[in-house]
């Protein structure tokens, strides 16, 4: 049997007739750049996540990138992050100039550590970034407290956590900003790239917009330095359709997270734990082991689709290596990214499915 780590086809084929309708719509207008169906995103995201404003955008990445730039980080200024993460969440920040400055993780949830953050913060800290690492909120009342007693501004990179919640409040509504991404693989995927960032502040709603199209409110006139970072009108289109899914296919998510914890109880690899005051999403369904890398090469030789989320943590990479981290300065955040493994986990996946991950899995212990 081959099992993917995630199979889109099996999706599409469930909502084909809406999607390729909504995409006809939007050729049938022949209004590809912003219009109708981005807002019709933006309007039900924005209910969807219960916030006073969700502005579409070309990535997750530029939704980053667009967030930093309208709390005003620029060069020399610090913010706070997890170096457990994909490594658009740093390379924004590097991007404008800013430094990175890495805080260990709780190695139960692989979120930021917040009790950590404190010591951390100084007179060049602009903001906090919180990562909601595979579909699980990061404890955000301690951080928002920070925020709040050093005036700093919170972005949450919500990129793996659309539909997730954290006491009861949906990911991106709980900071000043949230930032998603609609890559094709994620819980909402698009049809290519997409994004969108969350808001209550009329003032960001209004500063994104600008910001997305140039720093431009009327054209040709620009007020600020801005990007093209607009999400596409067929992205939209097709998010529209998916959007009403987004619900259904998270708790499918969480069912076949539950039947892997089970079959997992008499295996000794440790299952995600799930925060008590969180709704955890599953993006990624990812146990925990020491011999990581042998279990791996086992499921890949069975055609078990199993991958690295993330083999090198952000400090240790090449690219960061003017600030000076090296190995060891984040224990947690090394150790897991040796230990973890995300196992195949998407709506469709059957129990048999399923049954033949965790099979392959017991053979490779009772080899062992
Ligand atoms: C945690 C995190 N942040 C940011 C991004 C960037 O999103 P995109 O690929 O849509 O640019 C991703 C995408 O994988 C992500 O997982």
């Amino acid at each position: 049997m081959i099992v993917p780590l995630v199979d889109l086809k099996r999706q599409y084929r469930n909502i084909k007739d809406d999607v390729n309708g909504a995409i006809d719509q939007v050729l049938e207008s022949q209004c590809f750049i912003l219009g109708p169906k981005v807002e019709e995103f933006e309007s039900s995201m924005a209910d969807y996540t219960n916030v006073k404003g969700a502005i579409g955008v070309s990535s997750g990445t530029d939704a980053i990138l667009l967030a930093l730039m309208a709390v005003g980080v620029s060069a020399g200024d610090e913010v706070i992050t997890s170096a457990f993460t994909f490594g658009a969440t740093v390379g924004t920040i590097q991007r404008l100039g800013a430094v990175p400055v890495f805080v260990d993780i709780d190695p139960e949830s692989y979120n930021i550590n917040p009790e950590l953050i404190e010591g951390r913060i100084n007179e060049r800290t602009k903001a906090i970034e919180p990562v909601h690492i595979y579909g699980q909120c990061a404890d955000l009342d301690p951080i928002i407290n920070l925020a709040g007693k050093y005036n700093l501004k919170v972005i949450e990179d919500s990129a793996q956590a659309a539909g997730a919640e954290y006491k009861g409040k949906k990911a991106g509504s709980v900071g000043d900003l949230g930032c998603f991404s609609f890559f094709p693989s994620k819980n909402l995927g698009a049809y290519g790239d997409g994004g969108m960032i969350t808001t209550n502040s009329e003032e960001y709603i209004e500063k994104i917009k600008m910001l997305r199209v140039h720093g431009t409110k009327d054209r040709y006139f620009y007020s600020m330095v801005g990007i093209n970072g607009r999400l596409d009108a067929i992205q939209a289109a097709v998010l529209n359709v998916k959007l009403k899914h987004l619900d259904l296919w998270c708790n499918m998510r969480q069912e076949r997270a539950l039947y892997y914890n089970k079959k997992f109880e008499d295996v000794p690899v440790k299952v995600p734990k799930i925060d008590k005051y969180n709704k955890h999403i599953f993006h990624q369904y990812v146990i925990r082991c020491k011999e990581r890398d042998d279990l791996y090469d086992h499921l890949i030789e069975r055609d078990v689709g199993c991958a690295l989320y993330y083999p090198l943590p952000m400090h240790l990479q090449e690219s960061l290596r003017c600030y000076g981290y090296k190995e060891g300065d984040l224990p947690e955040t090394e150790t897991a990214a040796r230990e973890t493994l995300a196992l195949p986990m998407f709506p469709e996946l059957t129990e048999e499915e399923q049954d033949y991950v965790v099979n392959t899995i017991k053979g490779f212990y009772s080899k062992k």
